[in-house]
């Protein structure tokens, strides 16, 4: 497998040759994190980009090269108000994609919920449960074409914890992709905060197509502004970006 990997900006960015070949690179960083720490504290994105990887994930624990057992996740997001059996749901999406398949210990899943009527308190017990484990040892994010990490959408406050979100227009738009109609799409969502994510002690963000290439050349390359709110992984020390081709084309000139 072809893979071509460069620093800027303290970013570690490897650009792989297709989708599925960015999917086994994050796979393998995942699997390779769980192998030195049984007891792993992950942090876990949906959407898209990520679900190349699961399905990694799950062959590998399929033939035991993995062990979820004594693994402990954090999901980025969830929509609100969203009940977890609705299937545009991210809890349905994870069951979906990779918890129905490996042997995570139920208590040990952890999802914002879309449901609790006392939304400070949910947002209170996500970061008091977050700092018990110990922080996350690792984060998968994707990132959305406005620049949101998690639903972190421009004009953030970095130093929020979890938090009730507004979804940005495009947000929306952009996720009518997995609903009957744009006016099914939930308007909120609750959101780790960028000072979750930036806790985390290593990150991986994955983007594949071209539709995510001028917002990655930005990220990358322009100013720490929370107008960008994932440009603040310029500031982490230990980020790896991992692209396709077509996601990588604006900034592949620039490395
Ligand atoms: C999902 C999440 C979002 C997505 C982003 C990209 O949990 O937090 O930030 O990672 O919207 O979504 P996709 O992968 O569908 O393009």
């Amino acid at each position: 497998m072809k893979d071509n990997k460069y620093v800027y900006n303290n970013l570690k960015i490897f650009i792989m040759e297709d989708y599925e070949a960015m999917s086994e690179k994050a796979a393998s960083m995942v699997a390779a994190q769980m192998t030195l720490k049984n007891d792993s504290v992950l942090g876990l994105a949906t959407g898209s980009t990520p679900e190349g990887m699961y399905r990694r994930l799950v062959q590998r624990y399929q033939q035991h090269q993995i062990d979820f057992h004594e693994i402990i996740s954090f999901n980025l997001d969830e929509y609100y108000p969203i009940l977890p059996e609705n299937k545009e749901s991210y809890a349905y999406y994870m069951e979906k994609n990779l918890f129905q398949f490996v042997n995570i210990a139920r208590q040990n899943i952890h999802i914002p919920s879309g449901s609790h009527q006392n939304i400070d308190e949910t947002c209170k017990a996500y970061d008091q449960a977050i700092a018990k484990a110990g922080n996350i040892d690792l984060q998968i994010l994707g990132i959305g074409n406005n620049g949101h990490i998690g639903f972190n959408e421009p004009d953030i406050k970095f130093e929020a914890g979890t938090h009730l979100v507004e979804l940005d227009e495009a947000t929306i738009l952009a996720n009518s992709r997995f609903f009957e109609s744009v006016e099914d799409v939930p308007k909120k969502a609750i959101s780790m905060g960028i000072r979750n994510i930036m806790h985390s002690k290593k990150i991986v963000l994955m983007a594949s197509g071209i539709a995510k290439a001028a917002v990655l050349k930005e990220m990358i390359t322009g100013p720490v502004t929370p107008n960008l709110p994932a440009s603040i992984l310029q500031l982490h020390n230990d980020v790896t970006i991992i692209l396709d081709e077509d996601a990588a084309k604006e900034i592949k000139a620039i490395l």
